[in-house]
């Protein structure tokens, strides 16, 4: 089969044959049709962690060719099966292969099954950043979640030990609101309020004006937004908590201030997650009050992960977590795919545009100079590729 294999030595990754990876007893043996970009992908590609001929990529959805001899019926699925998920790519230093190819093998209860209204595109959007937003808001800050887990963990600290006054109705702040991540998270708070009997919750954000409408709208919903090219925008959402400030606030860029400023943001006792971890570099807060939340969405794989100079023991609650999201997003029509950027070219072009219009650390180096039309700046859009097999 052909895949997208990391060369180490020159930072880049190129298209090659390469053996089919072979099921063990508990996977699904999928055929690739679709697959989606995340920055993670470049900057360990631009960067690497892995090694040399490590199939490289995160999101894909696809069509199941076969089924290790442990996938139980209860399981639901078999040849044909439209599903979606994600895999570590290159970004650990684990052997663990990618998602950019024409074949891959997943474990069975770590894809999610994609309904009929659904191209295989939508779902390829899906799976890595509609984890992520999960993870932080049911799994780490403990927002009420619209499904259950079995190790759920205790709630910590409620809110309302703080802020009796928060038990009638929460806010939720997401700085970064048009990311992939952030498109996700404004629906999870939608559904965990929807889910509550007791609560409503009052969402607000940061976006590019250009967004307002988009944002204001469903599934998002947002009931007040700033401006982020305003230095001011910590105050002004403040401002529309009535200066309280928020319970609960998600930073989806941790880059540079935003981690301080989205922490300026908080009302006392409030909860705060961020996609950027502290030892990664990013971001500098000398002054916050709060300890921010973060975590990688790979533990929700279950695997032991070396990553950022950071041993990530195996997690048998984040993966169970993982698998009761992929339950609750299976059939489909739970959440709203990304809008899409479809790229064309396939494998092959992913590296040289694709990669390119991500950058390969901030979102401040992204490259987007290009005669082309599918080469302009992203903007609340998720990039995917076809992948056909020949
Ligand atoms: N912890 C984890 O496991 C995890 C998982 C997934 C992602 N992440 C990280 O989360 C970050 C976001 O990823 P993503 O895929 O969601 O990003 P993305 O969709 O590529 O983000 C693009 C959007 O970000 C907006 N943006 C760019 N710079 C901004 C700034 N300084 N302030 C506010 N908005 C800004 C852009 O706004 P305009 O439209 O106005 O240009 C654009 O709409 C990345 O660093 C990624 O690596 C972490």
């Amino acid at each position: 089969m052909k895949a997208l294999l990391l060369d180490a030595k020159q930072r880049s990754a190129h298209v090659k044959n390469t053996p089919n990876p072979q099921p063990s007893a508990n996977e699904l043996f999928i055929r690739v049709e679709a697959i989606a970009l995340n920055p993670i992908d470049s900057r360990y590609t631009f960067h690497p962690l892995a090694s040399t001929s490590r199939t490289i990529g995160s999101d894909f959805a696809g069509v199941v060719d076969a089924l290790g001899d442990d996938v139980p019926p209860t399981s639901g699925l078999g040849p044909g099966d439209r599903v979606a998920g994600f895999l570590q790519g290159a970004c650990s230093a684990n052997e663990r292969p990618g998602a950019f190819a024409d074949y891959l093998v997943c474990p069975w209860d770590l894809v999610w099954k994609v309904g009929v209204g659904m191209r295989l595109q939508e779902a390829a959007a899906v799976s890595l950043c509609g984890l992520t937003a999960a993870q932080a808001l049911f799994y780490r800050m403990g927002l009420e979640a619209p499904f259950s887990w079995p190790e759920r963990p205790a709630r910590t600290a409620g809110l309302e030990e703080h802020r009796p006054e928060a038990a009638g109705g929460l806010s939720f702040f997401v700085y970064g609101a048009s990311t992939s991540v952030g498109l996700y998270a404004a629906q999870l708070v939608r559904r965990s309020a929807a889910s509550s009997e007791r609560r409503s919750i009052r969402l607000f954000g940061t976006a590019g004006q250009k967004h307002f409408e988009m944002l204001k709208a469903e599934p998002y919903s947002y009931d007040g937004l700033v401006d982020y090219h305003d230095e001011d925008w910590p105050a002004k959402i403040r401002g529309l908590t009535d200066g309280a400030g928020v319970d609960y606030a998600y930073d989806c860029i941790s880059e540079g201030a935003t981690v301080s400023k989205t922490g300026d943001t908080l009302a006392p006792g409030g909860k705060m997650a961020i996609v950027r971890s502290r030892e990664g570099g990013a971001w500098t807060a000398p002054d916050l009050t709060v300890e921010p939340m973060y975590g990688a969405v790979w533990e929700g794989l279950g695997e032991f992960v070396q990553y950022q100079g950071m041993d990530l023991p195996a997690s048998p609650e984040a993966r169970s977590f993982a698998v009761a999201f992929y339950r609750w997003l299976s059939g489909g029509g739970r959440l709203k795919p990304n809008p899409l950027r479809e790229m064309p070219g396939g494998l092959e072009a992913i590296v040289d545009e694709g990669f390119r219009l991500l950058g390969s650390g901030t979102m401040g180096d992204r490259d987007a100079k290009s005669e082309k039309a599918w080469m302009r700046p992203l903007s609340a859009e998720k990039m995917v590729y076809g992948i056909a097999a020949e």
